[in-house]
Parts: C-alpha cells; sequence; structure tokens
C-alpha cells in the first residue's frame, strides 16, 4: 500500500498551528492525505491550511478549539464528519505551567490531564474504531522522556504522558490484527515556538543541538509501523533516557499477552 492508501482519505493533526503539529501536517499533506487542522489560534491554522492546499493540491479544514475543553474531541469528531479519517496525530500537550503541583490550580492541571489524556483518548476511541472496520490506519501519540517516570515541576505533565505510553502500548497490542498502526514518538528537547516560548520566559538559553520538527515529523511517520515506541535519535535496542529500549517495550508487552490469557482469555 501506499501511503495514502494506508493513511488516506483524511488526517486529523490535533495541535497543528506551528512546530511539530505543523510540520507533521506539511510532510502528510505532501503525500497527498487531506487535512483537517486543530489548534485555538485561527490565523495560523488558516495560513498554513492556504500554504497546504497551494503547495500539494489536498483538501484542508480548519477547526479552532481547545483541546483542553470537555467537549474537544466532541467538536473534531463532529468537523470530521463522514470523512474518512486515516490518520491521527496527536501533537498538542506541552506544559505551560511551569510549577510545582500545589503552586498552580487544580484547573490548569485539570486542562493538562484533558489536553493529553482525554480529548486524545476519546479520539482514539472514536477514530480507532473506523480504522479496524477498514482494516488500516494510523495513530501517533507524541510523548517525552517525562513519560518514563516522575519529575520535580512535571508531576502533572509526566503523569498524563505516562498514561499516553501505557494506553498507546495497549492499544497497538489490541489494534495489531486489524492492521491498525500505533506509535508513541518519544521526544527529545525540539526546536518549537512553545519550547522557545518557555525558555525564554524563564531567561533560559536555547540549547544547541535541538531536533528539528520537519525531522520529527519525518521520523515519526517513517516509525509508525514499526510500534509502539520510538525513542527520539536511538537504535530500537537502545534505552538512552528511559529506563528500558523499544524493543524491551515491545518484548514485555508479548510476554504480559501471553501471561493475560490466563485471566482475560483470547
Ligand atoms: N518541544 C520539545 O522540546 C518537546 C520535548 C518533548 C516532548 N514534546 C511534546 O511535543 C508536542 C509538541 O510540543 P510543542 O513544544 O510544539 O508545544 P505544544 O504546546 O504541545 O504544541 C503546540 C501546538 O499545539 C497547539 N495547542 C497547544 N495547546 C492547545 C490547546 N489547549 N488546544 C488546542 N491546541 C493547542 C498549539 O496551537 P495553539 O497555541 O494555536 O492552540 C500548537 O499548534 C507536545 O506533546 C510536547 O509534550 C515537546
Amino acid at each position: 500500500m501506499t501511503f495514502k492508501e494506508r493513511y488516506g482519505h483524511w488526517a486529523v493533526i490535533a495541535g497543528a498551528s506551528e512546530g511539530t503539529g505543523a510540520a507533521f501536517a506539511r510532510a502528510i499533506a505532501a503525500q497527498g492525505v487531506n487535512c483537517i487542522l486543530v489548534a485555538r489560534s485561527t490565523e495560523k491554522l488558516n495560513a498554513l491550511a492556504d500554504e497546504l492546499r497551494q503547495a500539494s493540491g489536498i483538501d484542508c479544514m480548519t477547526l479552532s478549539a481547545d483541546l483542553a475543553a470537555p467537549d474537544a474531541a466532541g467538536q473534531i469528531i463532529a468537523a470530521a464528519g463522514t470523512r474518512e479519517v486515516g490518520l491521527l496525530i496527536a501533537n498538542a500537550g506541552a506544559d505551560t505551567n511551569g510549577a510545582n503541583f500545589l503552586d498552580a490550580g487544580i484547573e490548569r492541571w485539570t486542562e493538562l490531564l484533558n489536553l493529553n489524556a482525554v480529548t486524545t483518548m476519546k479520539l482514539c476511541h472514536h477514530f480507532g474504531q473506523q480504522m479496524c472496520a477498514r482494516k488500516r490506519g494510523g495513530i501517533i501519540l507524541i510523548g517525552t522522556g517525562a513519560s518514563y517516570g516522575g519529575m520535580r515541576s512535571l508531576a502533572i505533565y509526566a503523569g498524563a504522558k505516562a498514561f499516553l505510553l501505557c494506553f498507546g502500548e495497549s492499544l497497538w497490542s489490541e489494534l495489531r490484527a486489524y492492521d491498525v498502526h500505533i506509535l508513541n514518538l518519544m521526544l527529545g528537547r525540539t526546536d518549537t515556538p512553545a519550547f522557545r516560548r518557555a525558555l525564554e520566559s524563564k531567561g533560559l538559553p536555547i540549547p544547541a543541538q535541538l531536533a528539528k520538527p520537519e525531522d520529527v515529523a519525518a521520523k515519526g511517520l517513517e516509525q509508525l509501523p514499526h510500534g509502539p515506541v520510538y525513542n527520539w535519535g536511538l537504535a530500537d535496542d537502545q534505552s538512552g533516557f528511559a529506563p528500558t529500549s523499544a524493543a524491551a517495550r515491545r518484548a514485555r508487552i508479548a510476554a504480559m499477552e501471553e501471561a493475560a490469557k490466563a485471566v482475560m482469555g483470547k
């Protein structure tokens, strides 16, 4: 199958207005797959949609929505309507609070949890069912080194991203039989506008050797058939910043599948 046959006709990119989300949109559009771009900044979304239509001749929709809102998934599902969505990129998820748990209001943490976990879970449930029925499709969940354990000042971010990692691995195990690809794309430090804003707000310098969003998007799409985990810059059997390599995590899921048969059936 070509990329378009496997992941077309439409892709939903949640958090598409800049950085890695916009880079994914450009890479996906270049493959001839139509895009539904979601973020809050209407102007940036519209400019990107115009660019993609002109550059790739694809059909492109925009939806201005807050992915942290309780009804965000419903808005996206309604906007997609009967369009055949074969690719979902859950990109938005950075923690803009920069605070210890008790030092920010509980509503901020609830929004961060909704953004990363709840909205993404609902989108996977809806579009995953359609992908399974068609026996093709793909979902990329953007993760981070913080997914692998607790971290000071990132309590909810690390917890929400850890949820995504376990959720994505489980989904990979369940949807493999339907030929639906799931990838937890675990990023390192990446040169996005959001990351630059976060550093600048704290008066910190921009580090050298940040990953480029276009490289992240290209690698993510390349690795999508080889889930459930890709750790940025590492080979499949290297653990790097993570306690276990991608290969070891895959092997653990296979062992748990066998062990679970005794209590879960087939
Ligand atoms: N940059 C890094 O160094 C790094 C490292 C590890 C992991 N990651 C992960 O990579 C992903 C992208 O990170 P990023 O640095 O580009 O920052 P980000 O804020 O997660 O993503 C930026 C994109 O998401 C949209 N967005 C953010 N919050 C939103 C909301 N509540 N509702 C709708 N759209 C929203 C932004 O558009 P609007 O502002 O227009 O809404 C923008 O298009 C995240 O999941 C992050 O955790 C990043």
